[in-house]
């Protein structure tokens, strides 16, 4: 496996480091296709990229984003939706053209419809160059929850009673928390010509230890990442503390 690993002292710094990476994707190839990730993880970071376009120091002219993931059922501008994260958070605050933004759409009910158009934008932008993953407490990715296998294409999905728990703090109430989502499969992740995962906190510790150093298993979506050549992690030392010492971190 070829991954490398940051280890960072905590969630700015890791912010800030994956940043970086970013950035450099960003500057090497102004016309990067970014796969983009939602959650509380990338907000620092997206926040980094914000200031570094007001500061001049970032062009996203060139760049389309894709996104991975979205609720069944919410509108784009629920403030839980995918959408409305996505321009609140970067879209407002950078010169992507709309045009060239993605995210699924959660309002189309044809879901075996939705899920070959969105496959199709992929395909027609070239492939994702560089995906960005934030990683559930459970070892998921996107929404491809722990399962009997790994789901290829991007599908409709259920949602395991663990990620609703985690994700009902953004809403009211816990009813609210949409039950089904649009995601990415594995398959259409793995197609990224590279990968870069950003973990922070203890809570995370075990799901770290189980994707990257434990046996690739569905049970484990983010395991599959053992198998792809280009994955970088960038983590803070709590998200970490469960693999100390068996890796070797810069
Ligand atoms: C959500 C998203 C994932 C995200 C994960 C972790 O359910 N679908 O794409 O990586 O949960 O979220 P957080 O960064 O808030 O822990």
């Amino acid at each position: 496996m070829e991954m490398l690993i940051y280890k960072t002292p905590d969630y700015s710094a890791m912010s800030l480091k994956a940043a970086d990476i970013l950035s450099a994707q960003i500057i090497l190839n102004p016309g990067s296709v970014l796969g983009m990730a939602t959650g509380s993880t990338p907000e620092g970071l997206y926040r980094h990229l914000a200031e570094r376009y007001r500061a001049g120091t970032l062009d996203f002219s060139g760049i389309t984003t894709i996104n991975l993931d979205e609720y069944i059922g919410l509108p784009p501008d629920h403030p839980q939706s995918y959408h409305y994260f996505m321009r609140t958070n970067l879209l407002d605050h950078v010169n992507v053209p709309a045009e060239n933004t993605h995210v699924p759409d959660g309002l189309e009910p044809d879901e075996a419809r939705e899920c070959s158009r969105y496959e199709a934008v992929i395909q027609a932008a070239g492939g994702v160059d560089l995906q960005l993953l934030g990683m559930g407490l459970n070892g998921h990715i996107g929404f491809n929850e722990p399962g009997d296998c790994f789901p290829l294409d991007t599908h409709s999905v259920t949602l395991t009673d663990s990620t609703i728990q985690a994700n009902k703090r953004f809403f009211e109430r816990e009813a609210d928390v949409p039950r089904r989502a649009y995601t990415m499969g594995i398959g259409t992740i793995m197609r990224a010509r590279s990968i870069l995962v950003v973990v922070s906190g203890e809570a995370k510790a075990q799901a770290v230890r189980d994707a990257f150093f434990g046996p690739v298993t569905p049970r484990v979506p983010a395991s599959i990442l053992q198998l792809h050549p280009n994955v970088t992690l960038v983590a803070d030392s709590a998200a970490l503390s469960a693999v100390d010492g068996i890796v070797h971190t810069f």
